[in-house]
């Protein structure tokens, strides 16, 4: 017995489709007539009646965009749910529906006999795939495959300056890209300068969502309909980037990014922030939430002072977190300033010294971060040293078995 729910906005498909199947595969059809969709793959089920479906077939009219949204979500949450597209005769468009996550498509000019052959097809295999799950995990209203306990090895990294223009944005970019090497899908980078940000121009993106939808709506709800808002980088991390209108980025509070934060930490190993120079509302939100601090100043007086006195006040709020460390970038000789001096001045040890480099001012203007452009210029091998001070120790060799292996050669 198959369930099928089809959603349209064309009561003639539905004729159509109700032909091609009613009486000629075991079950029912219930219609949707609609073509907007639900943010989540559960309020979507909700509107057919009684047993969960075996398919969903996006019918003529409903919103492609959103379609291709919520399959991600869908494939996750609701994997006993095949979900089948019907597109008009472009290959593209097939092609494109298959990577994000439908089970099928069906042609739109499909006959009766092409329509029953693909859904027979989309039940049986979907039959088996029910058959397959552990018992007990399909269960309506109940969302299968979703983590049931937040990961607890995150590494939240805040990058912070008292002062504007010193390379938050630099060191934050290379750091979540270096960070997408180790680990690839399970780094994402937020940008919480919510004016002014530029994550989006450092990382050349064109984001289609911003840090607004991800903090309100659905998504405060539920980690997986967050994750489709975030913008997925070629170098295999995501995005969060700010509204393109700095009054929107100010309506968002610290609560919601204290929720976001939350949410995308039982979500993801790395979570990198950057954010507006001094200790804002939104930086301090973060900073509660942080594994890793990473402080960055340029080599002047007034930064470095500036520095020592965001160290003493975070100290005083008692919101340091576990792990500090501090970056001195666009280093230059001729400053009159050592890096010494600046140790005895913040009264705490510099980690990284990332130089001045013509090539990080090319790279921030071509929208692509350094470690990717220029890896080899001097100040990406720095970076890249900040990249490597956060991946996971790695256990030491065993010296026995290394032996062994040798005598066997
Ligand atoms: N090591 C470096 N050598 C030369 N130029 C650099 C270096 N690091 C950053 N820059 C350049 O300095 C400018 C400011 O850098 P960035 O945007 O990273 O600073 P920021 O602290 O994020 O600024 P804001 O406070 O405005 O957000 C950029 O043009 C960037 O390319
Ligand atoms: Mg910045």
């Amino acid at each position: 017995m198959s369930r099928l729910l089809l959603v349209t906005g064309d009561p003639e498909y539905d004729t159509h489709f109700r032909k091609a199947v009613q009486g000629r595969l075991p079950g029912e059809v219930q219609t949707v007539f609609s073509t907007s969709l639900p943010a989540t793959p559960d309020e979507l089920l909700g509107r057919s009646v009684g047993e969960l479906p075996t398919a969903v077939v996006l019918g003529p009219g409903v919103d492609l965009y959103e379609a291709m949204r919520l399959v991600g979500v869908f494939d996750i949450q609701r994997p006993e749910v095949s979900l089948v597209l019907v597109v008009p005769a472009d290959m593209s468009l097939a092609v494109a529906a298959l990577r994000a996550g439908f089970r099928d498509v069906l042609d739109m000019d499909a006959d009766s006999d092409g329509i029953l052959s693909l859904l027979s097809r989309v039940c049986d295999a979907a039959a088996s795939r029910r058959w397959a799950m552990p018992q007990g995990a399909v269960v309506a209203g109940t969302s299968y495959g979703m983590p049931s306990t937040p990961r607890d090895d995150t590494r939240v990294i805040v990058v912070t300056s008292p002062k504007g223009g010193v390379g938050k944005t630099t060191v934050a970019t290379n750091l979540a890209v270096g960070l997408g090497a180790i680990a690839p899908m399970n780094t994402v980078i937020i940008d919480l300068d919510v004016q002014f940000g530029d994550v989006g121009a450092a990382l050349r993106l064109a984001p289609e969502h911003s840090l607004t939808e991800a903090v309100t709506g659905p998504a405060v709800d539920d980690a997986l309909v967050l994750k489709t808002f975030l913008t997925v980088h070629p170098a295999s991390i995501y995005a969060l980037c700010t509204p393109a209108n700095p009054a929107e980025g100010e309506l968002v509070g610290a609560a919601q990014i204290a929720r976001l934060i939350e949410q995308l930490s039982g979500q993801f190993q790395y979570v990198v922030v950057d954010t507006a120079p001094g200790l804002g509302e939104h930086a301090l939100a973060a900073l509660e939430a942080a594994t890793d601090v990473v402080f960055v100043t340029g080599m002047d007086v007034p930064g470095v002072r500036g520095l020592r006195k965001e160290m003493d006040l975070l100290g005083e709020m008692s919101m340091v977190p576990e792990h500090v460390s501090v970056v001195v970038n666009a280093a230059d000789r001729n400053t009159g300033l050592s890096v010494k001096d600046i140790e005895a001045t913040i009264r705490t040890p510099v980690d990284h010294v990332v130089p001045r480099s013509r090539m990080a001012a090319y790279a921030t203007n071509r929208g692509e971060p350094l470690l990717l452009h220029a890896p080899k210029d001097k100040a990406a091998r720095q970076l890249q040293g900040i990249v490597d001070s956060f991946a996971p120790a790695r256990p030491a060799a065993k010296k026995g078995i290394h032996r062994k292996a040798m005598v066997r050669s």
